[in-house]
């Protein structure tokens, strides 16, 4: 078994490794450009060996950003032949070439968490200052183009925008998108890199191309996609991060002295009501909902307990909660599996329907870890650095045989175990 600091040489060299000049990719070949919500999580990363690089993480990700505000879910920084779809089929006149989607918004937070911790103090607050009115666009964005009517919930557009692309959350929401007869032909690429049977089914890749094209002939005009989109749904990993990081920018507005906390602080009023709409009595968990035909999707899912990381669960519902994964993780070896094990749609091998993934671990422990339940959250972490001793840092893992699964030599799962292999708990302030 590798030791401890053998592991920490190994996560910064794949940091090293990824990194293409200002901005690291998740993986080579699978994923060979920048994404959002990885690049957040690879800064915690940088921040434990290299603070300077990780700021620049931050700031190479927003040259993405759009005039709107958006932030977008990939910035094709340069070309790459090894992946699809690229910026020829997204079609978006943005210099650098973006997608025309969004991801969980952990940026604010993470942000917030950078500055609380740095070594270097006059660094980040210059860092942050400079970020901050960008974050304060994207999620004024997030409120005027995403719920217009104030309703407290996002209407999320594709599954890859919630970073959870093939959860069994989304099948039946999908399901009523129809292909696209005219879609323009396409090569996969991921499954050149990854066993198939570890990706999602073909007919899910022809419906998430499907709704590139709605876009495009839509001009990526959100306020009409809300309403002609055949795919809509409230997210719980969007709207729980986004909470947070509302929070989160409302703490940086203050402590950086800007003046926005009473918008804010309206934002925070109707999400923390929409995301405890969300809340189940009888399954002890809160679902996603079908912004469509306005029902819940009820299917357990590793986001189904991030209210906690939002904050916005009671101390009985948090206890609630801790009844419900215990008996998840009475069917299972590692914790969180990204699906309900007692489903019918769980698969331990696919990507989003079973696997157990590292940074989404690293948010439900540490609201668990908020909410007092010290213990389950301290498992959750013992478990995600054990999957990492015993298979290395793959993108997800098989949450019966600890079997890594996906890509290798994975970003963000080096960024968590660099994260929380010296904490003493599964406190961000391990950090
Ligand atoms: C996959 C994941 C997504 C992640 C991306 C890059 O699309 O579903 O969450 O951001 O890969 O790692």
């Amino acid at each position: 078994m590798p030791t401890q600091e053998s592991l920490e040489q190994e996560a910064r060299r794949i940091l090293l490794a990824n990194d293409r000049g200002g901005f690291t990719i998740p993986t080579a070949g699978l994923y060979p450009f920048q994404w959002l919500w990885d690049a957040g999580f690879t800064a915690l990363g940088w921040m434990q060996f290299d603070e300077g690089r990780a700021w620049q993480e931050l700031k190479t990700l927003f040259r993405g950003q759009w005039e709107n505000g958006m932030l977008p879910h990939i910035v094709f920084h340069r070309p790459e032949p090894t992946y699809f779809p690229g910026p020829e089929r997204w079609g978006v006149a943005h210099i650098p070439p973006t997608s025309a989607i969004t991801q969980p918004p952990v940026v604010a937070t993470f942000v917030r968490w950078m500055l609380e911790q740095a070594q270097n103090q006059a660094l980040a607050e210059a860092e942050a200052k400079s970020l901050y009115p960008h974050i304060l666009a994207y999620h004024r964005w997030f409120k005027r183009e995403r719920d217009p009517d104030n309703t407290g919930l996002v209407t999320v557009l594709h599954p890859w925008e919630t970073g959870a692309d093939n959860s069994p959350a989304w099948d039946q929401a999908l399901a009523r998108v129809a292909v696209d007869p005219a879609l323009p032909p396409y090569t996969r690429r991921d499954t050149a890199h990854v066993d198939p049977s570890q990706r999602p089914h073909q007919a899910e890749y022809d419906r998430f191309l499907t709704l590139l094209e709605v876009y495009k002939r839509a001009g990526f005009d959100q306020l009409r996609l809300l309403c002609e989109c055949p795919f809509r749904v409230a997210s719980l990993l969007i709207d729980c991060v986004l909470h947070r990081a509302n929070r989160d920018l409302l703490w940086l507005s203050q402590r950086l002295g800007f003046d926005h906390q009473a918008e804010i602080a309206g934002w925070l009023e109707a999400s923390q009501q929409g995301i405890e709409g969300l809340w189940d009595e009888e399954a002890g968990l809160y679902f996603n909902r079908d912004l469509v035909s306005g029902e819940p999707i009820q299917v357990g899912v590793s986001a189904s307990f991030l209210p906690l990381y939002a904050g916005t669960a009671s101390p009985e519902r948090a206890e609630r909660l801790l009844h419900t994964l215990q008996g998840w993780a009475s069917q299972v070896r590692y914790l969180v599996p990204s699906t309900d094990p007692q489903s019918p749609y769980f698969e331990p091998q696919r990507y989003w329907r079973g696997p157990v993934w590292a940074v989404v671990n690293y948010l439900i422990a540490l609201g668990f870890r908020e909410y007092g339940h010290e213990q389950i959250a301290e498992r959750i972490r013992q478990d995600t650095l054990e999957l990492a001793r015993r298979a290395g840092f793959s993108e997800y893992y098989h949450p019966l045989t600890g079997q890594g699964l996906g890509g290798r030599a994975f970003s963000w799962t080096a960024a968590i175990y660099l994260v929380w292999s010296r904490a003493t708990s599964a406190a961000h302030s391990a950090l």
